[in-house]
């Protein structure tokens, strides 16, 4: 089952942003190889958020051949850094070189290895950071993190309402049926317990908004 009516998904895609030659590059070698990406319709959203939040600092779990971070790319600030982490050399190779020709290499760092680790390799505070690596880390993930996004800043999940997960279970667990989980992939628990520390924690604000796979986007406020 779809989250989205067939209308409502032509509606959502007909007004997304548009690819430039590049992204369009990158989605076809998407589709053509089953690749998950983000979509525009969440890039869309990833673009917004480091234009409104100025943002100087993005780091990404999990960045694949780099679709989503050309997203970040194109609403940070001319002065920002961007991380990209990838466990795949290939898939970071591949993000390099689209990044080599948009021009933005040099505000980026590809790192390669497990993001978990790479983050506790950066110094400093990030004001926009993605998760879209394994959803089971997420939480684990959130932990590293929650204490060194600034105020202002921006934490966002992927794949929150589609992809590896059920989301038939994990609606019915948000309403509060625990057992609903019971016998789920451990991709769906990790988004259940996800949403449980980010909304259990009085620094942020959540909203999932159903663009994309679903995007869970928590602010920091204090
Ligand atoms: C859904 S894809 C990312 C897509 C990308 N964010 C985009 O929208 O263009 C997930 C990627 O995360 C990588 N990955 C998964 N767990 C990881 C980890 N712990 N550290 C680094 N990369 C990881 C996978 O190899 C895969 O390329």
């Amino acid at each position: 089952m779809d989250i989205l009516t067939d209308e409502t998904r032509r509606f959502l895609a007909a007004t997304a942003p548009e690819h430039d030659e590049i992204q369009a590059e990158m989605a076809a070698y998407a589709e053509q190889n089953g690749f998950p990406i983000i979509g525009p319709e969440a890039g869309g959203v990833l673009r917004m958020l480091a234009n409104l939040a100025n943002a100087k600092r993005l780091f990404e779990f999990g960045s694949g051949f780099g679709y989503s971070a050309t997203w970040f790319a194109k609403g940070m600030a001319d002065d920002a850094e961007l991380f990209l982490t990838e466990h795949d050399a290939d898939e970071l190779d591949m993000a390099r070189d689209f990044f080599e020709r948009t021009g933005l290499a040099d505000r980026t760092t590809f790192l390669e290895g497990d993001a978990l680790e790479l983050v506790e390799q950066v110094d400093g505070e990030f004001d926009l950071v993605l998760f879209d690596h394994q959803k089971h880390r997420y939480a684990e993930a959130f932990d590293v993190v929650r204490d060194r996004i600034e105020v202002g800043g921006v934490v966002v999940a992927d794949n929150i309402m589609r992809g590896p997960i059920d989301f038939g279970p994990l609606a019915d667990w948000s309403e509060g049926a625990a057992e609903a989980l019971d016998g789920t992939n451990a991709d769906t628990r990790g988004i259940a317990a996800y949403l449980d520390a980010v909304r259990a924690d009085p620094r942020y604000e959540t909203i999932v908004l159903p663009v994309g796979n679903g995007i869970a986007v928590s602010s920091r406020v204090e």
